[in-house]
């Protein structure tokens, strides 16, 4: 028996099950661990010998779920990676890992990382400007806040947060850290928020900017774009029980997009230009779209958990040929 069940409920996770089908023998990749919640129940619904090989940026997470899942550890069925998921196949190498009949991925971070303000990640409680899901890397949105251009900060703003204030705010930036360092969350948001009218139960001014910031520390959307033909790569064909399929769970529309539209250039035959009369690119389709709408959150999930209210599930399955 396991020690504990994970306390945050994982983001859609009755659909992610529903489409990830997980089965005695199978073998599954989470390539964003985190509290280990989607972990444990694709081990549960694949007992007696399912394996999830579970890979997460953040070594505190790595050891949260050892010590809450010690059993599963133990019998080898949850092996635990620290590395970053755009090195998927290198990472699958390492661990002898053939190819696998799922891989999920619920981007972005975590409860436990939202509310410890040691991490940097809200402003909701005042802490450093760290915003690192993997605290080796070298640059901290600190770094980024006190050493970036104004043009590089208002072009992350604008491009990651998608707003609409990025030049005013980036000046204001530049303009307070020449007086002193901007190091705290607190600091940041105030800056941001400065003059900007906040009803109460309205997204906070600052939030875009902390979107923005964690994005671009992080590398997000290159990390994703990079991990996406790597699954395509680890997933198995049919070996008579179905084929591999990937889900991804996303939180905002720049990580939507890059999914949705990686998994319909490969669902297709050919991507030649509607001019060209025969194709010539040669391209074969790899993949079945299984959620051709995203799927959303239900109202009672919403309502039980505000944060996955920005969740869109798309789920793909490897195509095989007669
Ligand atoms: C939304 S949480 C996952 C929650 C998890 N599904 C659960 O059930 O608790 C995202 C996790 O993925 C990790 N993460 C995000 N991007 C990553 C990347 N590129 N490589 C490895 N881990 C990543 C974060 O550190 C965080 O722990």
């Amino acid at each position: 028996m396991n020690s504990g069940r994970s306390q945050h409920v994982p983001v859609l996770l009755e659909e992610v099950l529903e489409l990830l089908q997980p089965r005695p023998e199978g073998q599954y990749i989470d390539g964003t661990l985190g509290g280990g919640g989607h972990s444990a129940a694709i081990l549960e619904r694949s007992a007696p010998n399912g394996r999830v090989l579970g890979i997460d940026a953040d070594v505190q997470a790595l050891a949260r779920v050892r010590a809450q899942f010690p059993d599963y550890v133990e019998q080898g069925r949850l092996r635990l990676v620290h590395g970053n998921f755009a090195d998927l196949a290198h990472i699958v190498d390492e661990a002898g890992v053939g190819s696998v009949q799922g891989v999920l991925l619920d981007l972005g971070f975590s409860s436990d990382q939202m509310e410890n303000p040691e991490r940097g990640f809200s402003f909701s409680a005042d802490g450093p400007l760290d915003m690192r899901l993997d605290q080796s890397l070298p640059v901290s949105a600190e770094d980024l806040v006190n050493g970036a251009s104004e043009e590089e900060l208002a072009d992350i703003f604008w491009r990651y947060g998608e707003e609409r204030r990025s030049r005013l705010i980036a000046r204001r930036i530049v303009r307070e850290r020449a007086r002193r360092a901007i190091t705290r969350t607190a600091q940041l948001a105030a800056l941001v928020a400065a003059g900007v009218p906040y009803k109460a139960g309205a997204i906070h001014p600052a939030t875009r900017i902390f979107q923005a910031l964690r994005i671009a520390v992080n590398h997000e959307l290159e990390r994703l774009q990079t991990v996406l033909p790597q699954i395509l790569d680890v997933l198995s064909t049919d070996d008579g029980s179905g084929a591999g399929r990937m889900a991804i769970i996303t939180f905002h529309s720049l990580e939507d997009r890059i999914v949705k539209e990686f998994m319909r250039r490969e669902a297709k035959d050919c991507l030649c230009p509607p001019r060209v009369p025969v194709c010539i690119c040669g391209h074969k389709a790899r993949l079945r779209i299984l959620t051709p709408r995203p799927v959303a959150p239900t109202e009672q999930e919403v309502a039980r958990n505000p944060r996955a209210r920005s969740a869109k599930l798309r789920a793909a399955e490897v195509l095989t040929r007669s």
